[in-house]
């Protein structure tokens, strides 16, 4: 047992495995240890349905956000508009991880109070989602109250349920990761300028300094053999696949107990340990715990409140944090697990890792305002890494653009629904299928009907890009067959009526799958797609994006449909640079 919980709370003979039946009966024991059987109970009733929740990790506040913080941010966007077309409730939470040295140190060097260093970059965090329309539910800052608030209670689990012991660390800590690292962890390197030596973290290329000092510390050791069985147990727990085989070999090389806590003397911008006013929670603890503040915790009523987290979107440099401390934790606190973790890779600049210092970090507002907020979004999503690093170019934007966006989607759009060939605009009518598929539509319509489907399979998948090109091959499908069919040449021919109408038809449900389909990576620009189309909003859902399901004629509504043909304001215009 450790000297701390024996000496200051328990008699010696309790250690750390019959401290659980002793505590129970305290209240907030005995409402976590209920948790798990709660969460059976509510899922068991069908009338039930837990909402998807989806977080992004929560952005440090040293400096302004860069294309890689808005990466993070648009797949867990477009996860979450994603379920809710599928229609899921989503909670969806981003936010702002404010305190620690890291942060401090900056607002220092800002000569600004930290306060009001965080609230002013905070807002900028903010003012990127609220441009790139992040439609996250809610915004989480680490220095709201509600947060200190949980952060002392899950301590206080932690602590009750004996995992938490004083203790001394003696090893290497770097700010810029606010990690704590062992000697076989960092490495001695010469600036190739100064000559001078510096120490640092073999995994960031961070620098790292030598310390001494007391803390708490936390039993991460004893969770080794339950982490294995978690991974064992959901093997699809983390994605991907390389990033969980990551984890796994992290688990099974051992795992030492871990500070979790640093003297106030070091470190006074933070939450104060519970009746040790000497200490304050080590950052990265706090920051993982508002998760669960979102939901409102502690729960005051028996009511989860959407946990356990569906999806933890994060990028590779914080996958143990998540994937090794966070579950870890959870376990100590009888807390159920996240379903899933996706831990996506990076961009680079010219294979270089963007940096402050490289000077080649990207400004994700600048660009957005180059090339659309839709566009920025689209190319992220199509072209992000996620199992290796994607290396980002303004050049492939504007491929990306003129290829995919203008060429084949715009143009799809401006000709099926041209008045040239469809004088009234109204919407042509659905081919009468005769027991088979015309040879000359067989292409297209078998595509059609499994766009869906594959689309669905990808984006559970987590690859995106795939999914995303999926339904770019339809479009080009379309294009093609629009092009082969030649029906300019017909239109003037009155016993091929059908005929054209048949060619505008698969042209035009090709769009409104499409455009469906594409909502959760480019919501603008999509519902202004549907407008043009005529489609009401409650038919903009998944389970419209079936050939044949966009215009019933039968309903009263759908018969008056016109499409808008706008030859002035097409969708996909020409841009015009800023720079
Ligand atoms: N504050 C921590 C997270 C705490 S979550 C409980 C943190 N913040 S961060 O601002 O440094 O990073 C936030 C996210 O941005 C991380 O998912 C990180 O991987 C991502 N990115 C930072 N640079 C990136 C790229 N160059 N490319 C893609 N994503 C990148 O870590």
């Amino acid at each position: 047992m450790s000297q701390f919980l024996s000496s200051k709370r328990f008699p010696n003979f309790i250690n750390h495995q019959n401290i659980n039946s002793l505590l129970i009966s305290t209240s907030y024991i005995r409402k976590v240890t209920n948790l798990q059987h709660i969460i059976y109970k509510q899922y068991a009733t069908s009338a039930f349905k837990k909402p998807i929740y989806i977080t992004t990790p929560i952005f440090y506040v040293n400096a302004i956000p860069h294309i890689g913080h808005l990466y993070s941010a648009v797949i867990a966007d477009s996860l979450k508009r994603y379920y809710e077309l599928k229609g899921h409730k989503v909670i969806f939470s981003t936010g702002t991880d404010e305190h620690g040295l890291k942060i401090k140190q900056s607002a220092e060097k800002s000569k600004m109070n930290p306060q009001e260093f965080c609230d002013q970059v905070s807002s900028k965090f903010k003012e990127l989602f609220d441009i790139a329309n992040i439609s996250y539910t809610t915004f989480i800052r680490t220095t709201e109250q509600r947060h200190k608030d949980a952060v002392k209670y899950f301590w206080k689990c932690l602590m009750n349920n004996g995992f938490i012991y004083k203790g001394r660390y003696k090893g290497w800590y770097s700010v810029s990761d606010e990690a704590f690292y062992n000697t076989s962890h960092v490495q001695e390197i010469q600036n190739p300028d100064s000559k001078e030596k510096l120490m640092i973290a073999t995994e960031s290329g961070q620098s790292v300094e030598w310390t001494i000092e007391e803390n708490y510390k936390f039993r991460l050791s004893e969770f080794q053999d339950k982490l294995k069985s978690w991974l064992e147990e959901n093997p699809q727990v983390i994605m991907p696949i390389n990033k969980f085989n990551e984890v796994k070999a992290w688990i099974d090389s051992g795992l030492s107990d871990l500070s979790i806590s640093r003297p106030h003397s070091r470190l006074d911008w933070g939450v104060d340990v519970p009746e040790d006013s000497e200490q304050t929670v080590y950052v990265w603890l706090d920051a993982l715990i508002n998760y669960l503040t979102v939901t409102g915790f502690p729960w005051p009523h028996d009511d989860l409140n959407g946990w356990p987290v569906d999806i933890h979107v994060i990028g590779k440099d914080i996958l143990k944090f998540h994937a090794v401390y966070w579950p870890a934790f959870l376990m100590a606190a009888n807390l159920p697990l996240p379903q899933k973790i996706l831990a996506h890779s990076h961009w680079t600049m010219e294979k270089q890792k963007m940096s402050k210092s490289r000077g080649n970090v990207v400004d994700p507002i600048k660009v957005m305002n180059d090339y659309g907020v839709d566009t920025i979004r689209y190319y992220l999503m199509r072209d992000g890494g996620i199992a290796d690093d994607g290396d980002y170019s303004d050049e492939n934007i504007k491929v990306r653009y003129r290829k995919d966006l203008a060429g084949q989607l715009g143009n799809l759009v401006s000709r099926s629904i041209s008045p040239a060939l469809n004088p009234s605009s109204i919407v042509p009518s659905a081919p009468k299928f005769l027991g088979e598929i015309a040879e000359k539509d067989a292409n297209l319509y078998y595509k059609l009907q499994s766009l869906p489907d594959l689309v669905d399979k990808h984006f559970q998948n987590m690859e995106f890009g795939k999914g995303l090109s999926f339904i770019f091959d339809a479009i080009a499908e379309a294009n093609k067959y629009f092009t082969d069919n030649e029906p300019w040449k017909l239109k003037n021919d009155k016993n091929q009526k059908e005929a054209v109408n048949n060619i505008l038809f698969y042209s035009v449900e090709t769009v409104r799958i499409s455009g469906i389909l594409l909502q959760p990576v480019m919501p603008t620009k999509m519902s202004e797609l549907l407008d043009r189309l005529g489609i009401q909003k409650d038919q903009r859902t998944w389970e419209y994006a079936r050939f044949g399901r966009g215009w019933d004629l039968n309903n009263n509504h759908n018969r008056k449909i016109k499409f808008h043909h706008d030859e002035k304001s097409v969708l996909f215009p020409k841009f015009k640079l800023t720079k």
